[in-house]
């Protein structure tokens, strides 16, 4: 098959597209041909080799997210079948023509979504939800605050707090990506390129801040983010686009009764009732609750430019390739 494999870590140069063998079915799993593969953040991590979360060894075949058809299903799989229509989260590997998954971490597409929504599905939709529903249990009449928007895992953020029924505070480095956020629900936004974002939300709420934060950026960001947090608020810290070091004073928590915590959703998904949240992700964007935005879809021998799109902060919502 083909595939983009990484021999070293480096630059998006050593993202090689060539024939690799195709992977092996364990009796556990799902062969899955995929149609589409969806790009994140971190797979310019993994990259690069500078992945602190899990080890990624050599050769590498990058990828946690794949959409497509199921070739052949292990022996010991009994709810996929061959010709099913599926997206699955898994290890690496996604940037494939084939890919295998376990048969727990592969659920059926509905007939609405397409491939390439569906591929844009796993990682950034249940980063959120886990964040904002499970970690944060945020609650209808909340407010939320939701930093890079435009992101991924903040175009997916916008909606689900929306959908909680919480009031959505948007920011983003763009007025193109603001405006996309508000058509997404987002009740106001701030442009935090040109508008100081810590003084805008305390003067949109009136002083009181806000009770959830849904935080990405990291460094500077975070902790002017737990700062806005109201008495009794919690910030959820997925990730550091910005990779600016950040040390946080344990006394401001303690100063304005709230709480941080943070999550990797490696960690999440291996908890019991997982797939039953990713079920219903899936079927809450099947339904048109959620909308999965695809910024662009590009052939799988073009992962390089793919990448660059997300290093150049280009995106807004999900990058995509197809095999
Ligand atoms: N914890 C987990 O399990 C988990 C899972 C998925 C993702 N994540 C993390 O969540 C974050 C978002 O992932 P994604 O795939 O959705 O990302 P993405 O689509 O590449 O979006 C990242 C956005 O962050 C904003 N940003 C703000 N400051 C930045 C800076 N200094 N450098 C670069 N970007 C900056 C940019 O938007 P503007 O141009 O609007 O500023 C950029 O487009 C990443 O940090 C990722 O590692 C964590």
């Amino acid at each position: 098959m083909k595939a983009v494999v990484i021999d070293q870590f480096g630059g998006p140069e050593v993202l090689r597209y060539r024939d690799v063998p195709d992977p092996s079915l364990s009796p556990a799993s799902v062969l899955v041909e995929v149609r589409a593969a969806g790009v994140n953040r971190g797979d310019l991590q993994v990259r690069a080799g500078e992945f602190a979360v899990e080890e990624q060894p050599l050769p590498l075949i990058v990828g946690w997210e794949v959409a497509g058809v199921v070739k052949a299903v292990g022996d010991l799989v009994q709810d996929a079948r061959q010709g099913d229509r599926v997206v699955a989260i898994i290890p690496s590997g996604g940037y494939a023509e084939l890919a295998t998954a376990i048969a727990q971490a592969v659920v059926p597409i509905p007939q609405s979504l397409s491939f390439e929504e569906a591929a844009g599905i796993p990682i950034v939709f249940m980063t959120a939800w886990f964040a904002l529903v499970k970690k944060a249990a945020l609650r209808s009449g909340e407010t939320a605050l939701v930093q890079a928007a435009g992101s991924g895992v903040g175009m997916a953020g916008v909606q689900i707090a929306k959908h909680v029924g919480a009031r959505v505070i948007a920011t983003a480095g763009s007025d193109e990506k603001l405006a996309r956020a508000r058509e997404l629900g987002a009740g106001e936004t701030i442009n935090y390129r040109t508008t100081d974002f810590a003084e805008a939300v305390t003067t949109i709420t009136g002083g009181r801040g806000v009770d959830v934060v849904l935080e990405s950026v990291g460094g500077r960001t975070l902790v002017r983010s737990i700062e806005l947090l109201a008495s009794g608020g919690r910030l959820v810290s997925v990730g550091n686009s910005s990779r600016e070091p950040v040390s946080i004073d344990a006394a401001l928590l303690v100063e304005r009764d709230v709480s941080l915590a943070g999550l990797y959703l490696g960690n999440e998904l291996l908890r019991s009732g997982a797939i039953e949240e990713f079920q219903k992700v899936v079927d809450l964007c099947g339904r048109g609750e959620l909308k999965v935005i695809v910024d662009r879809v590009l052939p799988l021998a073009e992962a390089a430019a793919a990448h660059a799109i997300l290093a150049d902060r280009a995106n807004f919502g999900k990058v995509i390739l197809r095999p």
